[in-house]
């Protein structure tokens, strides 16, 4: 074990170059002393954007669990005045989620807003057909708006363009918007709710050109009445921003085409549009666990596709306008998508897409959180979908919360990347991605692979004001350890003053309700550890869900992870310096 003096480690991280290094199967320590060594440039003038504060966002759908049970149930001992559950409220406030779309999702599509609104002994229970759900509507626009206030967030709101019209989403703008003196605007201060709720962010529709949403329409079809939905919510409201709905992802056979079809017939009267993408380890990936971690470069070309669609629109139009992205569903979702998983049998609040997480889940939203901050210069929202027990970082019981295994990574984004995303340029080792197979769903095409692929997978941010800088790494390498080096061309930090990591000797390893502790929130909160302390800091903090061995520091300098067993060498984790 070679061992190096703090003054000489903080030398090297701040002058000439870090080594992070992740340590062999055998659990030694190691100042990476291997050849596989990524370099990394941390150049401050070198920046890809400002990150928008909306890039870290969440999505909860009327769905399953989620709303009911997750963050609405009045019988909770936990519940509020409101029967908003306080605990689920400030794990969101706490996380600092700053925009979440609701109520849809595939739920929009059929969804009545005036179903929801008004008192709550008149409002119809009603047949959800997306999920085949008992929908009782107890929880609608006003709830949510209230719920969205407690927790700090910015409402994102869907709008139903599969049995809805655009004088409908005209009339909810109206409804949420105006301050009073008109019909809507009535109703709503009749409701009780005198002052407009200033509803800014709306997806113009939900995933319009999937054969399973309800209304599913042709691309150009879709566009024109976007076009004319739009500029009835403007006459409303100018102040709105508008995503149009892009293709639901690159499985679909009319990808691209469908983006540039409705991009023709809207591209002036909407703001941005949304892409959507899942991922598993399925088919897709061979089931090989390194092909699955590289997967959040789908997301890299996805984006880059769909900024080309939009671009060559504006040329085509030329129009002096650029449209935003907003990734507004993303995440893993690959086992609770068949069968029960997905049918509601008409039962109220049912067990619906409640997707376990495991370590390599957590590692790949990693990446995909990398991927979005990359390309911040287009992407200005998006949201991982979905954000309490579907599909989801958090699960609730009648006990409390746990925190799945993406919850990490996610709450690691939210707090890091923010400030400018710089370009760093990596290069270092890499391995061959050469095929994908078929995608989960029905009726996917198969995506060419991605060639040579990088082990490390790096992004950096800088934090001007703080006066910090964020490293984000997910190493890929299942074998060996892999060194990252540090070369700050124009700063000069001093000290390490925190770093959270991921990884653990079980790649399947996952959180239950019944590993924790206490049953709730401890099950996650045990096995966080920020570093405050910089002596902490340059030792080692490794921690994972609970499945994972949880092991603190040695306080070596230097010395970053410490591997638990076995053959697994992947990790993800923020270092942050000022
Ligand atoms: O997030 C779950 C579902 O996935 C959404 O309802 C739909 O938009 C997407 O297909």
């Amino acid at each position: 074990m070679k061992k190096v003096s703090r003054r000489r480690f903080l030398k090297q991280a701040g002058q000439a170059g870090l080594a992070v290094a992740a340590t062999s199967a055998l659990g030694r320590f190691a100042i990476a002393q291997t050849q596989r060594v990524t370099r990394v440039v941390i150049d401050s003038n070198r920046q890809i954007s400002e990150i928008n504060p909306h890039l870290f966002g969440s999505f909860l759908e009327q769905l399953g669990r989620a709303i009911y049970e997750g963050i609405y149930e009045p019988g909770s001992k936990f519940a509020d005045a409101d029967g908003l559950r306080t605990d689920v409220m400030k794990e969101i406030h706490d996380l600092g989620v700053p925009i979440i779309r609701w109520p849809g999702g595939n739920f929009v599509s059929g969804y009545h807003w005036l179903d929801g609104v008004g008192p709550k002994k008149n409002r119809p229970t009603v047949l959800d057909r997306a999920w085949n759900t008992t929908e009782t509507n107890q929880f609608g626009t006003n709830e949510f708006i209230t719920w969205a206030r407690k927790v700090g967030t910015e409402p994102l709101f869907g709008l139903n363009f599969g049995t809805g019209t655009a004088e409908d989403a005209a009339a909810l703008v109206e409804y949420c918007n105006v301050e009073k003196g008109t019909k809507w605007s009535e109703l709503r201060r009749s409701h009780g709710y005198e002052q407009p709720h200033n509803v800014k962010f709306w997806c113009v529709g939900n995933e319009m050109d999937g054969p399973w949403q309800i209304g599913h329409m042709e691309a150009r079809d879709y566009g024109i009445k976007a076009a004319d939905a739009a500029r009835q919510m403007r006459a409303v409201d100018p102040s709105v921003k508008l995503v149009a709905c892009g293709s639901s992802g690159p499985f679909m056979p009319t990808y691209i085409t469908w983006d540039r079809t409705v991009l023709e017939q809207c591209y002036e009267d909407v703001d941005g549009i949304s892409l959507h993408r899942y991922w598993g380890n399925t088919d897709e990936t061979g089931h090989d666990s390194s092909k699955y971690l590289a997967m959040n470069l789908a997301m890299d070309r996805q984006i880059e596709e769909i900024v080309a669609v939009c671009d060559s629109v504006r040329a085509q139009k030329r129009s002096g306008k650029q449209l935003f992205l907003s990734f507004d569903e993303w995440n893993v979702w690959y086992r609770a998508r068949n069968g029960d998983a997905v049918n509601g049998h008409r039962k109220q609040a049912p067990h619906l897409l409640e997707e376990p997480y495991n370590l390599e889940d957590a590692l790949l939203v990693g990446g995909l959180a990398n991927s979005l901050m990359r390309h911040s210069d287009r992407v200005k929202v998006a949201c991982l979908a979905q954000l309490v027990n579907v599909i989801a970082p958090i699960m609730t019981n009648e006990n409390g919360i746990l925190r799945n295994t993406i919850f990490y990574p996610y709450a690691w984004a939210l707090k890091y990347g923010r400030g400018r995303a710089l370009n760093i340029q990596p290069e270092g080792p890499s391995y061959e991605v050469a095929t994908l197979g078929k995608p989960i769903e029905d009726i996917g095409l198969a995506v060419p692979g991605f060639g040579q692929v990088q082990y490390l997978d790096v992004m950096a941010t800088l934090q001007p004001e703080q006066k910090t800088a964020t490293i984000f790494v997910l190493n890929r390498d299942l074998e060996n350890e892999q060194e990252l080096e540090l070369n700050w061309h124009d700063l000069t930090p001093s000290r390490v003053i925190g770093f959270e990591t991921i990884t653990g000797n079980d790649l399947k390893a996952l959180n239950t309700f019944s590993d924790s502790e206490e049953g709730g929130a401890a099950g996650g909160g045990r096995a966080v550890g920020r570093v405050e302390d910089e002596r902490e800091a340059a030792g080692a903090v490794v921690f994972g869900s609970d499945a994972f061995s949880v092991r603190t520091g040695t306080r070596e300098p230097g010395l970053w992870c410490r591997q638990c067993s076995g053959t697994v060498n992947v990790f993800l984790r923020t270092l942050c310096f000022s």
